[in-house]
């Protein structure tokens, strides 16, 4: 897709100030640090529309990114970061499963985990929220670059085996730093989009 406008719209702390447009969005959850803000300043060509770090804990509201004025990317806050305090993290939890179980706009959410690594207790749970609530997810395994591809089919296998990765799911291995699976990405979330 040919990505003609990219806007930062609101750092939303709650229902009350996501946006009332009806527009259809797609969320990014994942761990902290995995590259989700990465991965949206990738799809749309900007170096650093999303504010990235390598200080983990950075994304601490969803921010809304309003995409040729037609969809949201919505960067959610990552989990899992050691340093944040309970109630924080409760807040976090709250928020996010409100979030995902109501909105009515949500239309994918792209679960980024890091294709290095077996995924986490809290990705293994988020990935089990999303299959149990039947909400619209893609996998997307990032950070490929790190990695030399030949290696990539065992990290998929080991990646898809923890997570439960089902035939049929969506998978996708992922680069921010060289841009693999752009393209493919965008045609999910603009199939998803029109759903
Ligand atoms: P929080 O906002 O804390 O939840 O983190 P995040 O998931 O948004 O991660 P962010 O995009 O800020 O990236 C974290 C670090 O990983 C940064 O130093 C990025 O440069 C690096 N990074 C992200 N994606 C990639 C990738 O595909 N390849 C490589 N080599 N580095 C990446
Ligand atoms: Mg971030």
């Amino acid at each position: 897709m040919k990505v003609t406008s990219a806007e930062f719209r609101i750092s939303a702390v709650g229902p009350g100030q996501y946006p009332e447009d009806g527009l259809p969005e797609i969320a990014l959850a994942g761990r902290s640090n995995v590259g989700k803000s990465s991965l949206i300043n990738r799809m749309i060509n900007r170096k650093n529309l999303a504010r990235t770090s390598s200080t983990p804990g950075k994304t601490q509201h969803m921010n809304y990114y309003l995409i040729n004025e037609k969809l949201y990317l919505v960067d959610f806050p990552g989990y899992g970061y050691a340093k944040v305090s309970k109630t924080q993290r409760a807040a976090w939890g709250r928020m996010v499963e409100k979030y995902l179980s109501e909105r009515e706009t949500l239309k994918l959410v792209l679960l980024v985990v890091d294709l290095r690594h077996p995924p986490s207790a809290d990705d293994k749970m988020m990935f089990d929220w999303l299959r149990h609530y039947s909400i619209p997810f893609c996998v997307v395994a990032t950070k490929a670059d790190k990695i030399p591809k030949t290696r990539w089919p065992k990290h998929i296998k080991i990646m898809k085996e923890a997570l439960g990765v089902l035939p049929g799911d969506r998978f996708l291995s992922f680069s921010s730093e060289l841009g693999l699976g752009k393209e493919e990405l965008w045609t999910l979330i603009q199939e998803a989009a029109l759903s």
